[in-house]
């Protein structure tokens, strides 16, 4: 069978490898401009229509309706851009263990790829900073700071740390730690303490000042763990600010000392441990997403079947954790690990949706010769599954739920979707690793619905998979305006198109990643790629936001991808929902961020029958749904009869044309106020960027009183031009 969208989906993503590395995004925290290449001026393939009067005739009490997809918006987490090391994972110290460099660090030549490296620490009044091999913290940290104290040295001496790219600096509590050890018979017993400051890196200030006691007894052998709270009394004006460790000169001088693990946390979202930023935890909060999906991605996969995400590895106490050298290219201490995400979905009242290493790497690197296991070594990583599913899932009386128990979470967690690998339609084994897995893993745990990264359709003989009925499938979409527009009935009867009776949709990342051009989006030279989400990226989203809601039965998931993008580091990935930086005040949110807000907080319990009595989509369309509360509607046998539950409808419009389009909505019940939420912007480019970061964001209105007509019947409207609109409509009482 061919299917022509999946052969656009899986040549579009063939080409997305090569993208990665090609793209050469260069914005800054500032720049206004989208920069794309010189041809941007491509034509649409379509040009958009000037709008023609719509009539939209919407059944409250008769006709068929569905229940929506109850988990349908929800989060999608990797980390890329710096999402969770220096984002969302609160830690403010970078390369706080010395475990690892990025990529571009490690490989100069003759270099040991991912060697550990001194970035962002510096020294203060001549301490000599080096790292040490032979005084390791823990069988998992190996590399240590090691700080000589010259013997002619005066005042403070010490080491900073500049933080990710800045440091906030407000009147609040700062957790931190570290671990010391004096050089062994050498150590005088004379030095007494440590200070601890947060301070200005341009200026003199010091914006807090702590200081933890050193013990005369302390070990010289073991690395004893240090803590202390610092709370400023002063917001700092910017994020150049750093932590530092200073001794008195006086007392430290010609002496040497190891450290290690040091760490510095803000108070974290819901208070917890080794937790997250809790600005930007609150923002993806605010969605009211109903899954996340974790931990990639590319990520889950890694560069090399060694450095694929390992569970095993980021779980327990952060001195075991080796961290592990990211897919996109730089270190992850892996702090943010399995129970962290676990634990970030309870917070959230959230389903995991957890994507389990299926043995297959990217091997983006060149460094590794190994993509795919080797058919006879599957059962170890399908092993390696199902105990990370027990991890979460078993209780205390089974291994590994005993181990999450000793790890501070008695109680299991609940998973409901698996994802069995990711994107495999770049591999040629999926066919017969697939089953493999499936068969184990339901056999293991029979009520978790398995999610495939790859479906059969057109693919190649042998990647070929079949998903059985109850099962669902995984797909991904970057594109242009212009293929959301043309694939608004994508999902329309695709079981039955599809041949997969029984099996639903993820759409586990989308998004409007570049403007229209002939050919769709260039992912060799990414011409026309949008560095961040355009009005019209908005726009295309919410069109496939609207072809997924009208088919509740066969859509039951969605997410947006890329999630967060740290705009201190060069750009790995654009267009991204979430920018930030260390300074909150300095996030934004996005055109995409915000349409999806729009959505999940307006999707109601039931779909509304619509009928277009004249007009048609484009460059208009239309979803409308109605909010019955814990009611639902349902069939009364005795009088032969359907009872439909009433409450606020919603009935979404979203208008690609730049001219208002008229609109005029009939009801079978009566209307009495009508509220809405607009987002648009004139420019279909424009875009939130830092300094203008609510340009595109929602706006409420109220619709004048003459608007509603017939008794309230009828409502008249005009779309405005490039727009995505909400309408919440109060029925009268009866
Ligand atoms: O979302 C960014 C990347 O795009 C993901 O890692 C991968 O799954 C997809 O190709």
């Amino acid at each position: 069978m061919v299917y022509w969208p999946v052969i656009t989906l899986i040549v579009g993503l063939l080409g997305l490898l090569s993208s990665v590395l090609a793209q050469n995004i260069t914005a800054t925290s500032t720049m206004p401009l989208q920069t794309t290449s010189t041809t941007s001026t491509a034509p649409s393939l379509t040009p958009t229509p000037i709008p023609s009067p719509i009539t939209l005739k919407i059944s409250t009490k008769s006709g068929a309706r569905n229940k929506t997809a109850p988990l349908l918006h929800g989060l999608f987490f990797e980390e890329i851009n710096n999402s969770g090391e220096g984002g969302l994972y609160a830690e403010l110290i970078r390369n706080r263990a010395f475990q690892g460099s990025d990529l571009v660090d490690g490989v100069a030549p003759g270099a040991t790829p991912w060697a550990p490296t001194l970035t962002a620490w510096k020294s203060i009044g001549g301490a000599l900073l080096s790292l040490d091999l032979l005084n390791p913290l823990s069988e998992n940290l190996r590399t240590v700071l090691k700080v000589d104290i010259p013997s002619n040295a005066t005042g403070e001496v010490g080491f900073l740390n500049e933080g990710w790219w800045g440091m906030n600096v407000q009147p609040q509590d700062y957790d931190a730690s570290f671990y010391i050890k004096p050089n062994g018979a050498l150590y005088k017993r004379n030095v007494t303490g440590v200070n601890l400051s947060l301070r200005s890196a341009v200026t003199d200030d010091i914006w807090a000042t702590t200081r933890v006691e050193i013990s005369p007894d302390i070990s010289v052998t073991k690395y004893t763990k240090l803590e202390a709270v610092l709370t400023p009394s002063v917001t700092a004006p910017n994020k150049n600010n750093t932590f530092a460790i200073t001794f008195d000169a006086t007392e430290a001088q010609g002496q040497t000392f190891y450290f290690d693990l040091i760490s510095l946390f803000p108070p974290t979202f819901k208070g917890r441990k080794n937790g997250l930023r809790k600005d930007l935890a609150e923002h993806l909060l605010d969605l009211k997403p109903k899954f996340m999906r974790f931990p990639g991605g590319s990520d889950v996969e890694g560069n090399s079947i060694e450095t694929r995400w390992q569970w095993k590895k980021n779980i327990g106490p952060l001195t075991d954790r080796p961290g592990r050298p990211d897919y996109w290219g730089y270190w992850n201490s892996e702090g943010l690990g399995y129970l962290e995400y676990l634990q970030w979905c309870e917070d959230f009242e959230i389903e995991p949706l957890v994507t389990i290493y299926s043995g297959y790497s990217l091997d983006l690197s060149a460094l590794y010769s190994a993509h795919t296991v080797e058919e006879g070594d599957l059962d170890f990583y399908i092993n390696e599954a199902i105990e990370q599913l027990e991890y979460a899932m078993g209780g205390v009386d089974t291994k590994w739920g005993a181990l999450r128990a000793e790890h501070g979470h008695p109680e299991p967690f609940s998973i409901k979707f698996v994802e069995i690998g990711n994107e495999d339609w770049f591999s040629d084994s999926y066919y017969w690793r697939y089953p493999r897995f499936l068969e184990a893993l339901q056999a293991a745990y029979p009520n978790v619905t398995y999610i495939a990264s790859q479906a059969t359709e057109t693919s190649p003989a042998n990647r070929n998979v079949t998903i059985p009925p109850g099962g669902m499938w995984d797909l991904h979409h970057f594109e242009t305006p212009q293929f959301f527009k043309d694939n608004f009935n994508f999902f329309d009867n695709w079981q039955d198109i599809a041949g997969y009776p029984d099996v639903k949709i993820y759409v586990g990342e989308h998004s409007v990643l570049g403007r229209d051009r002939v050919g769709g989006i260039d992912w060799v030279n990414g011409e026309g790629r949008f560095k961040f989400p355009t009005t019209v990226s908005a726009i295309g989203e919410a069109i496939f936001a609207l072809a997924m809601e009208r088919n509740p039965t066969i859509v039951t998931h969605c997410s947006y991808a890329v999630l967060f993008q740290n705009l201190g580091r060069p750009p790995q990935w654009g267009p991204n929902f979430i920018s930030f930086t260390a300074d909150p005040s300095e996030t934004v949110l996005s055109a995409s961020y915000y349409r999806q807000w729009m959505f999940s907080n307006h999707k109601g319990t039931e779909t509304l029958p619509v009928e277009n009595t004249e007009g048609g989509f484009d460059p208009v369309w239309w979803h409308a749904s109605i909010e019955t509360g814990s009611t639902t509607t349902t069939e009364d046998a005795a009088s032969n009869t359907t009872q439909y539950a009433q409450g606020n409808i919603y009935v979404k419009l979203v208008n690609a044309a730049k001219q208002p389009a008229p609109v005029t909505l009939n009801f079978d019940t009566a209307i009495s106020k009508v509220n809405g939420t607009i987002l648009r912007h004139d420019d279909e480019f424009g875009f939130n960027y830092l300094g203008n970061a609510t340009a595109i964001s929602p706006k409420t209105f109220d619709l004048e009183q003459s608007a509603i007509q017939n008794q309230g019947m009828t409502i008249t409207y005009a779309v405005p031009g490039l727009s995505v609109v909400v309408l919440e409509l109060d029925q009268k009482e009866d």
